[in-house]
């Protein structure tokens, strides 16, 4: 049942840890003031995942999760990683994902989903892929094969 506030199903226990985003954050303010803050990057995390839940290359993987959740902790991590100011909830990586069997070609999708989430927020190209940088890493965690 989803929670009367959050909207978001229960997940099982687990300790949060900053670590669990991935990547160490960006230093400065620069990065966060490029993404237009907090407002900025929810708005790009909640598109992302707008765009890839209907993208048909992809749609399937996403379908019966909690997008609610999923919202919630792109945008942690993402702010988190941009040194925006947060702290990342979410569980790790390899966990989220082990058993969505994704394929590099998934990756792909996601990536050119961000890309145009984050086209559409104006985000300078040179900023694009150094965030992106922080995530490409995670690939190896994420894909399964
Ligand atoms: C570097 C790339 C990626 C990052 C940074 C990322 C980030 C995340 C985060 C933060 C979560 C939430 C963890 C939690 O609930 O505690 C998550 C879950 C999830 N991700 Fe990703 N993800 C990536 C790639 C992908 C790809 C390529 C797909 C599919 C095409 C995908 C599909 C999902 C799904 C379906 C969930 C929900 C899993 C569940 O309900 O347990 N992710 N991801």
């Amino acid at each position: 049942m989803r929670d009367p506030v959050t909207g978001e199903l229960p997940v099982d226990p687990y300790v949060p840890d900053n670590r669990h985003a991935g990547a160490t954050p960006f230093s400065g303010p620069g990065m966060a003031a490029a993404f237009g803050g907090q407002d900025g990057i929810r708005r790009i995390a909640s598109r992302t995942v707008e765009l890839s839940e209907a993208d048909p290359r992809i749609a399937a993987i996403f379908a019966s999760h909690d997008m609610v959740r999923l919202k919630r902790t792109l945008f942690e991590q993402f702010c988190y990683i941009l040194n925006a100011g947060c702290d990342y909830s979410g569980r790790d990586m390899a966990t989220s994902h082990k058993d969505l069997g994704i394929r590099m070609r998934d990756m792909n999708a996601l990536v050119e989903n961000l890309q145009a989430a984050m086209r559409e927020e104006k985000i300078p190209f040179a900023v694009q892929n150094r965030f992106l940088g922080k995530l490409a890493p995670m690939s190896g965690d994420v894909i399964a094969r």
